[in-house]
């Protein structure tokens, strides 16, 4: 295959906050038009469970950088592997949840993860998900979507998520759970959760998934970025 520049290969940067289904949302939507897929909160996952593994507190800002610069990840099919063992389930629990969040506020971390996500950028195309990738790590992402849905329904959308896997959940923890992490991501000093400016809103509490997938196409395909 013949290198394209990174430019000028196409981007759907998808942000938003959690359980906002964004990540279902970027991956039909991947699926749909056959690009590649990047699950950026992932990473911060892998990174918080990587530090859990090797006794790396989650406030060590300056140890968790230099451990994120040499993480062994691999991403295969729907499986994620952190030194050859798959952590695919691992990655999900609410403690990861937080540990993700809470190192995503260091700077230096998020420097140390930038080139690793960029790297997905791969033709035919990326659509990437999470907090920033419209504002700090594809600034010049041809679609810019923020997807959201209020506190209340993300909430409701989690709990099903979790009684359907057979675990046991209380709902009023959850949205609590959901306010809190909301509250850390968009006040962190560095790459805030936050509507870039260029970014179509999508609010999606009355939508379904398959019209929130058509809402980013039509989007995608539309001329203008607005
Ligand atoms: O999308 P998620 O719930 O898997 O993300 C987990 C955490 O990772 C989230 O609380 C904040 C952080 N994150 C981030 O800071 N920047 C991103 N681009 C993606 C996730």
């Amino acid at each position: 295959m013949i290198d394209m520049p990174d430019s000028t290969i196409p981007v759907i940067a998808i942000d938003g906050p959690s359980a906002s289904g964004k990540g279902t949302v970027a991956q039909r939507v991947a699926r749909e038009l056959g690009y590649h897929y990047l699950d950026s909160g992932a990473i911060y996952r892998i990174a918080a469970l990587a530090a859990l593994k090797r006794g790396i507190s989650w406030q060590d800002e300056t140890t968790l950088a230099e451990m994120a610069a040499h993480l062994n990840i691999r991403f295969s099919a729907a499986d994620i592997y952190l030194d050859n063992e798959a952590i695919t389930e691992a990655v999900r629990t609410e403690e990861i949840s937080r540990g993700a969040s809470e190192v995503a506020v260091h700077p230096a971390l998020r420097q140390a993860l930038l080139n690793l996500q960029q790297s997905f950028r791969k033709a035919p195309g990326l659509v990437a998900d999470g907090r920033d990738m419209a504002t700090v790590v594809f600034p010049d992402a041809q679609t810019k979507i923020f997807l959201t849905a209020s506190a209340e329904v993300r909430a409701k959308r989690r709990y099903k998520q979790l009684m359907e896997k057979g675990n046991h959940a209380n709902l009023a923890d959850i949205l609590q759970d959901l306010q809190t992490r909301d509250a850390r991501d968009s006040q962190r000093s560095v790459a805030p959760l936050q509507k870039s400016e260029d970014a179509k809103l999508l609010e999606t509490s009355q939508l379904s998934i398959e019209q929130a997938v058509k809402a980013v196409l039509d989007h995608s395909r539309a001329p203008t970025k607005d």
